[in-house]
């Protein structure tokens, strides 16, 4: 799974017995096999044999509308998007193999970050080779020895990994609890450096981050702010620049994290920032130094990509109202959804356990659905999710026929 929260989120460390360094995996593989072996589906083996469309594609021989994939804005088949791909393919080839500081700079990677500057309306732009790599760089290489980082408990296993990464102190608060982070600003010895690490939209439950408050506090106490708009970039805020910007404090944001591979529809990742000393990162951060750039197709569909997304106000009209039309419909039909109301085109269902969670995907499946299965140690809370996705692409009659589908196997499956 690509998804992921906390530091738990790693195999339980256990004594290897005789030697063996994977028997520390057993309980997983146990608590696999006995869900395989009463004939479920395996809910993260799944191929794909042909994708249709941003929302359709063939699985098990049957078409299936996708409703787990990220594609927020349905840029993956955007005809621009893939004329600008097949033209940099022909153009510069097929990779760069090289390390942005050496031979891997192609005109194309600075065009990408010339439109995620003009898209953000800030001064510096960094692309890194996936969004994973974004969070392992930036945060191991500016919060260091001596220095303090606090972030929500609930941040994605990319945060957790920099933090992991680099030699800062790491201080966690309770998901979204303003005063909880204050406190622990509050401890931290004066003349420290210190860094709040923040996310948009949080992938699991699909709800958003109180930016204003926290960042208010954050401030307050004299630190810099990374907010990770993975899950809201090209959605959320007037011109789709994330949570930051919906709730008028984008100015006030240090670094802006997000990735390609969710509305920009490609790979990659990226940092932008006001900071006026930001370009010295590229020599420094190892995890944009030490490997391979991004190929010339995908930061060529990647910035065309990104300069559509700034005018495409009816799209997010139009995605507001699936993630709106889904949240009403799925707790009509009594379903115990993440949130109490729809925060972002995330709508996470919470499933009574994963046995049960993992019967209902599969009878989604089989209903022609496609959705995402997450399982504890990924989720916060000990929770079985089925989390949906919704794209600007989906119809308003794929979401009724989505509705259908949840209904007739929330009651195969005895849910509803
Ligand atoms: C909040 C968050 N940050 C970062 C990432 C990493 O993005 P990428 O897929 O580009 O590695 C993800 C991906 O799932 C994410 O959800």
């Amino acid at each position: 799974m690509s998804e992921g929260v906390s530091q738990a989120d790693r195999p339980v460390e256990i004594h290897a017995a005789g030697g063996d360094l994977f028997s520390k995996f057993d309980p997983l593989i146990q608590m696999r096999e006995g869900l395989l072996a009463s004939g479920q589906l395996d809910p993260f083996s799944l191929v794909m044999e042909k994708v249709l469309s941003p929302t359709r594609a063939i699985c098990n021989g049957r078409e299936t509308i996708l409703l787990g994939t990220y594609n927020y804005m349905g840029m993956t088949f955007d005809p621009d998007v893939i004329a600008a791909g097949k033209q940099a393919l022909d153009e510069f080839g097929a990779g760069t193999t090289g390390s942005r500081v050496l031979n891997g700079t192609y005109q194309g990677h600075r065009e990408c970050e010339d439109a995620l500057k003009e898209f953000y309306g800030m001064d510096h732009a960094m692309v890194f080779s996936t969004g994973y790599q974004a969070n392992l760089g930036i945060i191991s290489t500016i919060a260091g020895k001596g220095d303090y980082i606090v972030l929500d408990i609930d941040s994605h296993a990319s945060i957790w990994d920099g933090c992991k990464l680099g030699d800062a102190e790491i201080v966690p608060f309770k998901h979204n609890d303003i005063e909880a982070m204050e406190k622990r600003l509050k401890r931290i010895p004066a003349g420290a450096g210190k860094l709040v690490i923040l996310e948009g939209v949080y992938s699991m439950l699909g709800d958003i981050a109180p930016l204003k408050e926290m960042i208010a506090v954050a401030k307050a106490n004299g630190a810099m702010v990374l907010v990770d708009e993975a899950h809201s970039m090209g959605f959320i805020g007037p011109n789709g620049r994330g949570v930051a910007e919906d709730q008028g404090v984008l100015d006030d944001v240090d670094f802006v994290i997000g990735t390609f591979s969710k509305s920009v529809g490609t790979v990659g990742g990226f940092c932008v920032s006001n900071h006026p000393k930001f370009e010295i990162m590229r020599l420094v951060c190892r995890p944009y130094v030490f490997t391979a750039s991004l190929p010339p197709s995908v930061v060529a569909t990647a910035a065309t990509s990104i300069r559509k997304l700034m005018h495409s106000g009816n799209k997010r009209a139009h995605l507001w109202k699936n993630s709106r039309v889904l949240h009403a419909g799925l707790k009509a039909r009594g379903f115990s959804l993440g949130t109490q109301t729809p925060q972002s085109a995330i709508i996470a269902v919470i499933m009574p356990d994963l046995e049960r969670g993992a019967a209902m995907w599969e009878a989604l499946l089989r209903e022609g659905l496609y959705v995402n299965l997450a399982r504890p140690p990924a989720t916060p809370a000990n929770m079985t999710l089925l989390r949906c996705s919704l794209c600007a692409e989906h119809t308003g009659e794929q979401v009724e026929t989505v509705l259908g589908m949840f209904e007739r196997a929330g009651k195969a499956v005895g849910i509803i």
